[in-house]
């Protein structure tokens, strides 16, 4: 945070005081040479490796066919505890239903996955106690408010009153909902619920975080208080997986990236290490190099 606030003097960009490191390293992006900005991305992935250890998430030959179509087709990944983990890849690669079937929506056709020591398969009602998930289509009640919801999917978890209404409190502020937290989520935006969902799906406080597009449908400001938020999961050691169009904001923040394609990972690391073993400036090149095609054709 110091560094950062010493590059931005040296530009002489005026931070103000309460900005997150995030936005920080967002306006500085579009004000640093190549070089600079290199450096800065080093020493975030540096800090970022030196806390992660354990496995959380064991994925192994893992398929999901349906009909003729292979969605998933024999995907091995491990996740590591405290990690932000986000899948990137076109339309129809395959990212929902890995989560779904992670989540335990979906069976496998084939393959294994073990969270937290349990198996999807034999032991998920343990499983659910550790995680959140934020779909990607909205399930939200249409005809309750935002706090009526948010009661509601707290109520599930058996949550004590008083720690909900804190959490719910909190949350709401952060993702600034407060305003509209009494009228029916019906009127919302698309943004709106998005928040909404998030809220929901992380009321437990959960250890492992599971968020599809979280931040699709969302005004720039909502998406970097969005991020903002997620960032501090990532300060609680909680584990996030995700899965995002927006490949500058993966590529900024997640510790790794995994990279999918018509079900296959065809790529997996830091986007440090991306970047460097195509040599590309992101992401988005990295997937041309490895395919010809650009990620976010078609979404
Ligand atoms: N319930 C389903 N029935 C049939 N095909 C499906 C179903 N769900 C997903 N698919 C297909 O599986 C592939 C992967 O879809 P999905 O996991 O939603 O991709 P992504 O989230 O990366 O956009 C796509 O070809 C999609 O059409
Ligand atoms: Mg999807």
């Amino acid at each position: 945070m110091h560094e950062l606030n010493q590059l931005a003097k040296l530009k002489k960009i005026n931070i103000p005081k309460n900005w997150s490191t995030t936005l920080i390293v967002e306006l500085l992006a579009l004000n640093v040479s190549k070089a600079e900005l290199q450096t800065l991305r080093e020493r975030t992935s540096k800090t970022r490796t030196e806390s992660t250890a354990v496995t959380t998430i064991r994925i192994t030959n893992l398929v999901k066919q349906f009909g003729n179509i292979n969605a998933v087709d024999g995907v091995t990944l491990e996740i590591r505890e405290g990690e932000l983990f986000s899948l990137l890849g076109p339309n129809g690669a395959g990212k929902t239903t890995i989560l779904n079937i992670l989540t335990g929506i979906l069976k496998p056709t084939k393959g294994t996955v073990i969270i937290g020591g349990y198996n999807v398969s034999s032991n998920l009602e343990e499983i659910k106690t550790k995680i959140g998930v934020c779909p990607q289509q909205a399930a939200v009640f249409n005809f309750l408010s935002a706090r009526e919801n948010i009661e509601f999917f707290g109520n599930l978890h058996a949550i004590p009153r008083k720690e909900l209404k804190e959490r719910m409190e909190h949350l709401l502020e952060i993702l600034d909902l407060v305003e509209v937290s009494t009228r029916k989520a019906k009127g919302y935006s698309g943004g709106m619920l998005r928040k909404l969902n998030l809220i929901i799906a992380l009321i437990s406080d959960p250890e492992i975080a599971f968020l599809d597009e979280p931040t699709v449908g969302m005004d720039p400001r909502a998406r970097r208080a969005t991020w903002d938020f997620i960032e501090t999961l990532k300060k609680r050691h909680k584990t996030i997986i995700l899965t995002t169009h927006y490949i500058e904001e993966a590529e900024a923040l997640s510790d790794r990236v995994g990279i999918l394609d018509y079900g296959k990972l065809i790529e997996l690391g830091t986007p440090q290490e991306l970047l460097e073993r195509y040599g590309a400036n992101n992401l988005e090149e990295v997937f041309l190099n490895i395919t010809g095609r650009r990620i976010v054709e078609g979404i």
